[in-house]
């Protein structure tokens, strides 16, 4: 055994002084690094670089009073600036002794968010704006998924980024959620295997994925430190579940821990839910880290299974040195940690000493974002077959969200795309001549009220309020045109959740009236009206969802939105996405809407609603909704007919054979639920009605085809 040591010991030297501190980690297992490492090596390597920035929160009585201020860190590095990958969220602190490099972390969910240029640097940094999460669950699609999280992954890569902050795989509890757009679904089963399918493509780079927020963070409003009080059965059944299914099958190299309390605990410190769970039942074998600037003083997350403090501030470097220094945190906890982040580092392009080339494969990633844009957007409704528009040629085009496209929110999913191609200009470029009078008052509608406003951002995105247009102007436009089309919009974003107003869930005004003028014009000329919803969540709709011949959910369908709009509405794709989510007749109808956000003071949300969230609540209180999960039509029509039910020699597969018995080609997406009425339940537990286990989609198959799909179940 000592011999044994020696040796290593001997060997570990060597590599240090001959070949390189760099090679040298290479070699050593996380274990013999460790070894090697002080404990100032062991604190830095656990705080994230940025603590020059500010000491904050204020320093505890007792501390030591450091810089305040965004200055300089010791590399040179600037607030908020990672290393050489400028605008990437944060980096781990290098030991150059030891050979331990610095690892880059940037978001996010829809595409790699670096800065696109770079001071005194010809060279652009641009990143691929795919469609936001939701559109992503709607293609029911997980092969799609994987090939999504492959080419963020590959960006990542190509831009020398080792861990991206995604995917973000929380409940979408209430329609309001200011996040909702990053997040995939109302139902746990759905939300997890998205997760895990994207965790699968980004890490097939090497690259790291990063599940979070971890775990019941589904609002927004005072979101630091918020108390969710949720009853451990709807934590279990539906918050935990997407995580443990992420985990389990996507194998993530980090998870984010969330910045609200649950039960009591903020998220950081919760040991329970850290390591009793994620680790110890759940085998987690990756690094845990904070979101940024979390609540939670370092110590106590470190002891609580929480690996990373991100960015990272002073204040958690000497809490950590402290609690070490008093006895009040093991040391072995810290050397856990520390092991940890370790066999992370090694396993990423930086720590295996991998080059990256700054030549992402952008023009396929576009192809890519347009063709899984397509796939996700949901036919809600198609009255006499007025989607697809082919031979209506001349469209009158309504609505800001028509020229000035959403494709993705604010806040850290943001990404620093080339361009956007906009509904007018993909409808243009797909052969439809829109109204010129219409596209005029736009386009000068919208660069009026930008004229004066900052350039977007991270954190803003102008909202131009839609204009009210004339009676004049919509008969005039009925009477030159074929069809209109008008772009219901709406923007949301990180930090805060939407509200209960006109404007945002209630349509404006000026929305309503179009909308009634526009259709009774139309109507009146035998010409039809489509409406685009443009948006991450869903607005209120029982108030016109009557009026339009057609609604297609579109989402935030990312740079290449114009083209993916065309492609469906002209009918060169055929529509298969289905709603991830319930869309209710009235904001009253969702379980959540008395205890959202949240309950004033003190700041906590009691989760009354317990399992019943989404489908499983308007099931189990027999409330008929507007639009009903996994909702979503096709210009064609199936026959599905079940070969197979589970059965004893395989409980955990069905086989259908579907066949398209319509006239155009078009792809299936199967759904299947347990019913629970039938479930064996001697304890009389009250459960859901119904319970999504499987899904499965077919190939575009062309008129009389059929194909037979084999869905697993849980
Ligand atoms: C967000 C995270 C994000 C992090 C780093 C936080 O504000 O909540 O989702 O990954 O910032 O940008």
């Amino acid at each position: 055994m000592l011999r044994r040591f020696t040796l290593v010991l001997v060997t570990v030297l060597t590599a240090l002084t001959g070949m390189g501190a760099r090679t040298a980690f290479a070699k050593m297992t996380p274990e013999e690094v460790l070894a090697l490492m002080t404990l100032e090596d062991k604190v830095n390597l656990v705080v994230g670089t940025l603590r020059d920035y500010v000491y904050w929160p204020e320093p505890a009585p007792g501390m030591p009073v450091r810089s305040q201020g965004p200055v300089e860190d010791s590399r040179g590095a600037t607030a908020f600036t990672s290393g050489d990958v400028e605008g990437a969220a944060g980096e781990t602190y290098a030991i150059e002794r030891l050979g331990i490099p610095s690892i880059v972390l940037a978001d996010g969910p829809a595409g790699v968010r670096i800065d696109a240029t770079r001071a005194d640097d010809e060279m652009t940094y641009y990143c691929t704006a795919f469609p936001n999460a939701t559109l992503l669950a709607a293609t029911w699609d997980t092969d799609m998924v994987n090939n999504v999280g492959a080419a963020v992954g590959s960006e990542a890569q190509s831009y020398g980024v080792d861990i991206l902050l995604a995917p973000g795989i929380n409940i979408i509890r209430n329609p309001l959620g200011g996040r909702n757009f990053e997040y995939y679904s109302e139902d746990p089963f759905l939300a997890g295997k998205m997760g895990a399918s994207f965790i699968r493509g980004v890490q097939s780079n090497g690259v790291g994925a990063t599940v979070k927020h971890f775990v019941a963070n589904n609002q927004e409003t005072t979101r630091n430190g918020i108390d969710v009080v949720v009853s451990q059965r709807a934590l279990r059944d539906i918050y935990l579940e997407p995580f443990r299914i992420a985990v389990t099958e996507g194998k993530p190299m980090a998870v984010m821990t969330a910045y609200n309390k649950v039960n009591g605990t903020v998220m950081p410190e919760n040991r329970f839910l850290l390591t009793e769970i994620l680790r110890d039942e759940w085998g987690f074998d990756g690094f845990v880290m904070t979101d940024w600037w979390a609540e939670g003083s370092g110590d106590k997350q470190i002891a609580a299974g929480n690996d990373m403090l991100m960015p990272g501030t002073w204040r958690q470097y000497d809490e950590i040195m402290k609690a070490i220094e008093v006895g009040s945190l093991d040391i072995e906890k810290l050397d856990q940690s520390v092991l940890n982040i370790l066999r992370a580092i090694k396993n990423t392009p930086t720590g295996a000493g991998r080059r990256h080339d700054n030549k992402p494969d952008l023009e396929s990633h576009a192809t890519l974002a347009r063709q899984v844009a397509t796939q996700g957007m949901v036919l809600l409704k198609n009255n006499d077959k007025t989607l697809p528009l082919e031979n209506r040629q001349k469209v009158a085009l309504f609505g800001n969200g028509s020229y000035d496209t959403f494709i993705g929110g604010t806040g850290s999913s943001k990404v620093n795309n080339k361009y956007k191609v906009n509904i007018a200009e993909g409808l243009e470029s797909a052969g439809k001549i829109l109204d010129p009078s219409l596209s005029q008052f736009y386009t000068k509608h919208i660069s009026d009220y930008k004229a004066d406003k900052p350039a977007d951002d991270m954190w803003n995105t102008a909202v131009t309020p839609e204009a009210a247009i004339s009676q004049e102007e919509i008969i005039r436009a009925a009477n030159n045109n074929d069809v209109a089309i008008i772009t219901i919009a709406r923007m949301a974003g990180e930090s805060a959740d939407r509200t209960l107003t006109e404007g945002d869930w209630f349509l404006s005004d000026a929305e309503r009236q179009n909308l009634v003028n526009i259709t009774s014009a139309f109507h009146e000329l035998g010409k039809p009206v489509v409406v685009l919803l443009n948006m991450g969540s869903i607005v209120d709709m029982t108030d016109w969802n009557d009026l339009p011949d057609a609604i297609l959910h579109i989402w935030l369908p990312g740079q290449e939105a114009g083209h993916a709009v065309a492609d469906v509405l002209s009918g060169k794709v055929n529509p298969s996405g289905r709603l991830p989510f319930t869309i209710a007749r009235r904001y009253q109808d969702y379980g959540s809407a008395n205890e959202f956000p949240h309950s004033e003071n003190p700041a906590t949300v009691y989760y009354t609603d317990d399992i019943f969230v989404g489908y499983r609540h308007f099931y189990h209180n027999k409330i008929a909704p507007l639009y009903k999960f996994g909702h979503g039509l096709s210009y064609t029509v199936f026959h599905i007919s079940i070969i197979r039910d589970r059965d004893e020699t395989d409980p955990d597969m069905i086989v259908v054979d579907v066949t398209n018995t319509g006239d155009r080609n078009g792809a299936f997406t199967f759904l299947s639920f347990e019913d629970n009425e039938l479930r064996d339940n001697p304890t009389k537990q009250v459960y859901a009605p119904y319970e999504l286990i499987g899904f499965g989609k077919t190939k575009v198959l062309s008129p009389g085809e059929t194909q037979r799909l084999r869905v697993k179940i849980r």
